[in-house]
């Protein structure tokens, strides 16, 4: 198999500077000897920061959004350009946040995603259906429309630089985790639905986390399922105690 285990913190909207540093110094120093891949994701105002700490380092340089344009007038945004200036690697698009507190829908996310593989990004494309969705019935159906919508007009060379994280909006920062089964039988799903656009190797290929309230204590759980590639981490990815336990789980 050639997938391999894919470990990321997103910081949100956490942390100044300095807690920054210290916090990407100690991960540098933790992480050194781990066997996964490893990205973390600070705020954009703190992201020229950590990027000097980590540089040359096993943790890739992520941030958490993207304009939809190269440049121009675009009060507020900030540009895949700007992006690269920082030494940014990977950049997480459709955020269960940005989608439904920020409105950004499946068109501006598609949007982005094609702009940030142009310019040679990794991209972390976040699914997931919110509890009336589940509830409903309904979550492979809006799991597999953020997806192909998601990655309209992606070409399967740029499918290679796409990690999927499957986000079940109901589990994120509430503590309830999905059961690994519900988030594997979601995960297989998704997994299909790359096979059927992409062909049978983009499908065993393609890297999809899980992402919602892991924790130390039930990372080894969902990573052991056969379809969960690693995990986007929220909460527990803001301190070394939760975050280096999940990244080096075994
Ligand atoms: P929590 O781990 O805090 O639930 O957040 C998950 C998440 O949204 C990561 O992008």
């Amino acid at each position: 198999m050639s997938r391999h285990y894919y470990i990321a913190g997103n910081w949100k909207m956490h942390k100044t500077r300095a807690e920054s540093a210290e916090l990407a110094q100690a991960l540098v120093n933790e992480l050194k000897d781990g066997k996964h891949k490893y990205l973390i994701a600070p705020s954009f105002t703190n992201i020229e920061t950590v990027s000097a700490i980590i540089e040359g380092t096993n943790i890739r340089l992520g941030a958490q959004n993207c304009a939809p344009e190269e440049q121009g007038a675009h009060t507020g945004e900030v540009s895949v350009l700007q992006l690269k200036d920082l030494g940014v690697q990977t950049i997480i698009l459709g955020h269960s946040e940005r989608r439904h507190v920020y409105k950004e829908d499946n068109a501006l996310i598609n949007k982005k995603v094609k702009l940030a593989l142009s310019k040679g990004f990794e991209v972390i494309l976040c699914i997931g259906e919110l509890l009336e969705e589940r509830e409903a019935g309904r979550v492979e159906e809006v799991c597999e429309t953020q997806t192909v919508k998601g990655l309209e007009g992606v070409s399967i060379e740029d499918l290679a630089n796409v990690i999927i994280a499957y986000e079940p909006v109901w589990a994120i920062g509430t503590g309830k985790t999905a059961t690994p089964q519900d988030a594997e039988a979601v995960h297989a799903f998704v997994r299909k639905v790359i096979t059927r656009l992409y062909g049978e190797e983009a499908g065993k290929k393609i890297i999809i986390q899980y992402g919602g309230s892991v924790k130390p204590d039930n990372a080894a759980q969902l990573m052991a399922m056969e379809n969960i590639d690693g995990a986007l981490v929220g909460g527990a990815s803001l301190k070394t105690d939760t975050f280096v336990p999940i990244a080096k789980f075994s």
